[in-house]
């Protein structure tokens, strides 16, 4: 939720460079954004506008902002102050002097902006930033010329409680920018004679794929030609950087209308990036890199598994449940993270909790896992963003190889997910004795033969049918998604998606719940979406669907390409080839992305940026 870039170059014009960083982080939110620049004769300049990045670049057009080595820019998802020009970051303070772009919240601004304006200072904006700006430059003054910006912004930050991503930058302190963080997501880029700022690498893989993460606490100065890093205990500190193996290009369009559709078409190959090279051909079995540390003892030794996640990783999560009961034998539980920290339950010695996040920076993921570590609890993250805080905190990790994830809609990253959570459950089911060698070599083999199968859910003739029932679906104003099992998540999944983009009230339902309440809604406008294909439940759905019908409710059916039965009873059938039922979710979920985003696109929704979304959720 909000993203900030920066840039301090050796005489090199940063302008363009970190505005077009700022619009690779546009996912993180979107209600204004602004820039300001160092303008080298003890002056800063800002431009500010609500709105998306594109009002701040037409700004710029008609109101440009000098050339500059230093520049700061932000991208608005607004907590504290309505989206407008004035709450639009960056903010300075009363004189000027100071000027702050800031992610997070500080929850005891008005105390402190009470404080301030009792000390004389003037606000202009309603956000908790300005607060910052103005204390940083009362620390300044009243250190009588002899305290500089880095002593400034940490003693100002003493005083305050929340959470906070920021980079500061001071008009008579030239070639420095201040960085600090806590409980909010910053990274440094260290660049070619130059240092950057980021929320996400993503908006710096043109400059650089070089990067030192800042942990809780730490601030950083930087300078063109150096980075002082310094902990919270206040020690300068070295730290190595790190590489990343995202590339540029993989943080753009490409040629496609969308991200999300470039996401959803990406799914393919995450399952060979996430998987194909983790296999033991030989011995059935999953090998994980040396960041998952859990011992074939360790893993023996669990009694119970516990998830936990939030919004789409929530409901892979629930899928990871199933398949460690299934594959392993290892009883579970899937919590909301955020509810967890309300509820009575305390983790067992033999509890591993398992939180699953693409960005590895949702606050309640985050904070979920800090209290069970308290607690004497151990946490494997499966998370996307090698050097985020989950991947750096947890106890044990499993990256996904999904790539950038842009698209506020989680697609790719999902189904990386699913597929890594299939390897815990081999692994772990291998670990406990519960999987033979042969019983883990099919589920490979089922892995590695699912990939092909996938094509012919991108085959025009299983798109027409998507954009068929798109069509139907963009003229309703609510429907229901019903599934069993393995596919109740897929439901959830489904609902969510189309409530996301489309803004099309949709409830995601365990099918059987449909008669204790739902049915009610269902006449002959109502549509039902349903997940129908073989396993276990297969029969159980049929009815379902009949029951629909029997109603004169609309019928949109997931099944198996050449499956009559489910064809006929619908009234709009999106085929999918058959796999094993346990992979269904991974082939089953492809459909209902593609109808969201089609429904989208008909409606004219802003699809990859929609509305009070942000991708990464880094307040509570
Ligand atoms: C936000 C995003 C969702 C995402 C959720 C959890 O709500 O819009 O797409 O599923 O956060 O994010 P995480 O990064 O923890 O998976």
């Amino acid at each position: 939720m909000c993203g900030i870039v920066a840039a301090i170059t050796n005489g090199l014009d940063a302008r363009a460079s970190v505005l077009h960083g700022l619009k690779t982080l546009e996912y993180r939110g979107y209600d204004s954004a602004g820039m300001a620049v160092h303008t080298g004769d003890s002056k800063l300049a800002v431009r500010r506008k609500m709105g998306k990045i594109a009002n701040l670049e037409a700004e710029l057009a008609s109101n440009a902002l000098p050339e500059s080595d230093q520049v700061i820019a932000h991208t608005r998802w607004a907590t504290h102050g309505a989206p407008a020009d004035r709450n639009a970051h960056p903010h300075t303070d009363d004189g000027g002097e100071i000027v702050v772009v800031h992610n997070g919240i500080i929850e005891n601004y008005l105390d402190l902006r009470a404080e301030l304006v009792a000390d004389g200072h003037v606000f202009l904006s309603d956000t908790d930033t300005e607060v910052l700006a103005n204390l940083i430059a009362r620390h300044m003054r009243n250190g009588n010329g002899g305290i500089d910006l880095h002593t400034a912004v940490r003693t100002a930050l003493t005083e305050v409680h929340g959470a906070y991503a920021l980079v500061a930058m001071c008009a008579t302190e030239p070639g420095t920018l201040v960085v600090a963080r806590q409980d909010s997501p910053l990274i440094v880029g260290v660049g070619d004679a130059a240092h950057y700022a980021a929320s996400d690498m993503p908006a710096l893989l043109h400059l650089t794929r070089d990067f030192v993460a800042l942990e809780n606490g730490e601030s950083a100065i930087l300078h063109a030609d150096k980075m002082q890093l310094c902990s919270a205990s206040g020690d300068w500190i070295e730290r190595e950087t790190t590489l990343c193996d995202w590339t540029p290009e993989q943080a753009e369009k490409g040629g496609y209308p969308h991200f999300m559709l470039k996401e959803i078409e990406e799914q393919p190959d995450v399952l060979a990036r996430t998987a194909f090279d983790r296999f033991h051909d030989t011995e059935g079995d999953v090998v994980f890199e040396d960041t998952f540390t859990l011992t074939d003892a360790d893993l023996r030794a669990l009694r119970r598994i516990r998830f936990m996640a939030m919004g789409t990783s929530s409901h892979s999560a629930m899928i990871g449940r199933w398949l460690l009961a299934e594959f392993a034998e290892l009883p579970g539980e899937t919590l909301n993270a955020s509810e967890f920290l309300y509820s009575p339950i305390l983790p067992e010695n033999d509890t591993l909790t398992v939180i699953v996040s693409q960005s590895g920076e949702t606050a309640d993921s985050l904070r979920a896992m800090r209290e069970l570590q308290k607690r004497g609890g151990r946490i494997l993250g499966i998370c996307n963003v090698q050097g985020s805080t989950l991947a750096r905190e947890a106890d044990d990790l499993i990256l996904t190889h999904c790539g950038p994830e842009v698209g506020v809609a989680s697609t790719k990253a999902f189904f990386g997910q699913v597929t890594a959570l299939y390897l815990l459950a081999i692994r772990v089911g291998r670990a406990r004795g519960v999987l033979s060698t042969e019983r883990g070599l099919e589920l490979l083999h089922d892995l590695r033969t699912l990939r092909p199968k996938l094509d012919s859910l991108f085959a025009p003739e299983a798109m027409a049918a998507v954009r068929q029932a798109a069509a139907f679906l963009a003229t309703v104003p609510s429907c229901l998604f019903l599934g069993r099992g393995l596919q109740h998540p897929i439901a959830l999944e489904g609902a969510l998606k189309l409530k996301e983009i489309s803004y099309i009230h949709a409830e995601g339902y365990p099918a059987g719940e449909m008669k204790h309440g739902p049915i009610a809604l269902i006449d002959e406008h109502f549509p039902v979406v349903v997940l129908a294909t073989p396993d276990r439940t297969y029969e159980k759905m049929i009815s379902n669907i009949e029951e629909v019908r029997a109603r004169s409710g609309k019928v949109i059916a997931v099944g198996v390409a050449g499956d009559q039965q489910v064809q006929n009873a619908a009234d709009y059938f999106l085929p999918v080839p058959e796999v094993p039922p346990y992979l269904a979710p991974l082939v089953n979920v492809i459909p209902l992305q593609q109808l969201s985003y089609e429904v989208a696109l008909a409606l004219g929704r802003d699809i990859d940026q929609p509305r009070n979304l942000a991708k990464s959720v880094t307040v509570e």
